[in-house]
């Protein structure tokens, strides 16, 4: 079942997802060639805290951060870490959930680090980004899961990308991952119809070569097999009867 959530629940979803807008502006300034990958996730975690938020990763299946933090060929779900440090060039994925009240907004960022990015790693950005707004647009009534994903895959393969395909978007409220599942890339088959109530993650995370992936030994990091670049952009999303309601921005 996925849950229909109501306009009280869909008050502290988009408090969660405000502190996260808020976040991006926060962290800002803070990413840097030297900064470590810890230190992003300490501003983070006193953010959120004295925004009123808890960090709804932490714990998560043991998940010892606030953050993922994903850099370059890392997909998702990198651990941040006082060794690693950002550098000039870099493409770095930043993920957060907040829950406030019981209730959790999810979200993901691709930020380029220094004055100089490669080509490669703006397009791919730009992309992914593209990916997020076609798939917020299609969160409509009368659509369906699977035009989200369409519209996903069909921008990232325009633009001679790919999309993963171990790892999907999702449904979030009172848990971080619910019903339904969101694929970034199109499956035969019947798939959800949307409704007024229901909450997406919706998130493409989308690959410069190929789709596939590797985990990593310490049981988080997804990078992709072939070491190319990886973007990834999340918001949540409210289906409404009308437009489409991020609650993340
Ligand atoms: N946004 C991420 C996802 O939906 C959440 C990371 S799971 C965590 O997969 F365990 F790292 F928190
Ligand atoms: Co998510």
């Amino acid at each position: 079942m996925i849950a229909i959530r109501e306009p009280w629940e869909i008050d502290r979803i988009r408090a969660g997802g405000r502190i996260i807008a808020d976040l991006w502006e926060e962290l800002r300034p803070a990413l840097a060639e030297g900064v470590s990958t810890a230190e992003l996730d300490r501003v983070a975690d006193c953010f959120i805290r004295r925004a009123g938020g808890t960090p709804a990763f932490k714990g998560y299946r043991g998940y010892p951060a606030t953050l993922c933090v994903s850099i370059n060929h890392e997909v998702v779900h990198g651990i941040p870490s006082p060794k690693r440090f950002l550098q000039d060039g870099d493409l770095v994925g930043i993920d957060v959930g907040v829950e406030v009240e019981g209730y959790i907004a999810d979200a993901a960022r691709s930020f380029l680090i220094g004055p100089a990015p490669a080509p490669l790693a703006l397009k791919l950005s730009a992309v992914a980004r593209q990916a997020l707004e076609r798939a917020v647009e299609a969160a409509r009534p009368g659509n369906r899961v699977a035009d989200l994903s369409r519209a996903i895959q069909r921008t990232a393969e325009e633009a001679g990308f790919s999309v993963v395909r171990q790892l999907c978007g999702h449904g979030v409220g009172k848990a971080l991952h619910e019903e339904p599942e969101i694929p970034n890339f199109h499956k035969p088959g019947i798939t959800p119809a949307l409704k007024p109530g229901m909450v997406l993650a919706v998130e493409p995370m989308v690959n410069a070569g190929g789709w596939r992936v590797d985990f990593l030994p310490d049981g988080w990091t997804v990078v992709t097999a072939d070491g190319s670049l990886s973007a990834h952009f999340e918001d949540t999303v409210v289906v409404t009867e009308d437009q489409p309601l991020v609650a993340t921005r």
